[in-house]
């Protein structure tokens, strides 16, 4: 198969933001993958195909060579544990930043702050080099809504417009770090499968 190359990319914000993308290197997908219920996909590139996956398998897929090439949010790839991946692109799209969030009304905690987020590893990370010892309640969504039951004293969340956290009585606190979607590539196929990546990187790097 080295000379074929799957692309890896998670339904929602970065499969709209990447079609554009894929679009201007002339790469289309048979059908709309938006309305699918199709997860792998032909594209007008003969040698090219579409998976669509959830986004935090996507540097596990690519990892293990199951993908040579997928578009990941930073906020997805600073959590991931492997090492097999390069990251040669920021592609600037689905940009947001990673927030320490809590309630406009803060309760007074005298114990140790209980943090709800899907970020466990950055999180502990921020907190460890503040040196604040902190405890991180694991969920897999709607972070907003642990403040308000109670459940935690704040959250670290994506941010984008700031209308989730407003609509949940909530305030951003302090950003943590700015997000964005990157490339990442396989590191077998990027030496066995180089005449035909390293010529999709240049091109999308052009377009940026
Ligand atoms: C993200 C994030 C917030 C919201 C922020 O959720 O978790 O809930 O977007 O965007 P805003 O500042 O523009 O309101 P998403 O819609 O991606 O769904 P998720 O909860 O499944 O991650």
């Amino acid at each position: 198969m080295s000379d074929n190359i799957t692309i890896a990319v998670s339904k929602g914000r970065i499969l709209e933001q990447s079609l554009p993308l894929l679009a201007k290197l002339g790469i289309h997908p048979e059908e709309d993958p938006n309305s699918s219920r199709k997860l792998i996909f032909a594209t007008s590139e003969p040698n090219i195909r579409l998976i669509i996956i959830r986004a935090t398998d996507v540097p596990t897929y690519v990892e293990y060579g199951a993908a040579d090439i997928g578009i990941a949010g930073k906020d997805v790839l600073m959590e991931y544990d492997g090492d097999g991946l390069y990251e040669p692109l920021d592609l600037g799209i689905c940009k947001c930043r990673l927030s320490l969030a809590g309630p406009k009304q803060a309760q007074n905690s005298n114990g140790r702050l209980r943090i709800a987020t899907k970020y466990v590893k950055t999180t502990r990370d921020y907190f460890a080099t503040q040196g604040k010892q902190v405890e991180i309640i694991k969920l897999y969504g709607s972070m907003e809504l642990a403040p308000v039951l109670g459940l935690a004293d704040l959250i670290v969340d994506l941010v984008e417009s700031g209308n989730t956290l407003k609509a949940n009585g909530m305030v951003e606190l302090e950003k943590i770090v700015d997000i964005s979607s990157r490339l990442v590539v396989n590191k077998a196929a990027m030496k066995m499968k180089q005449s035909l990546i390293k010529p999709l990187i240049t091109r999308l790097a052009d377009i940026l």
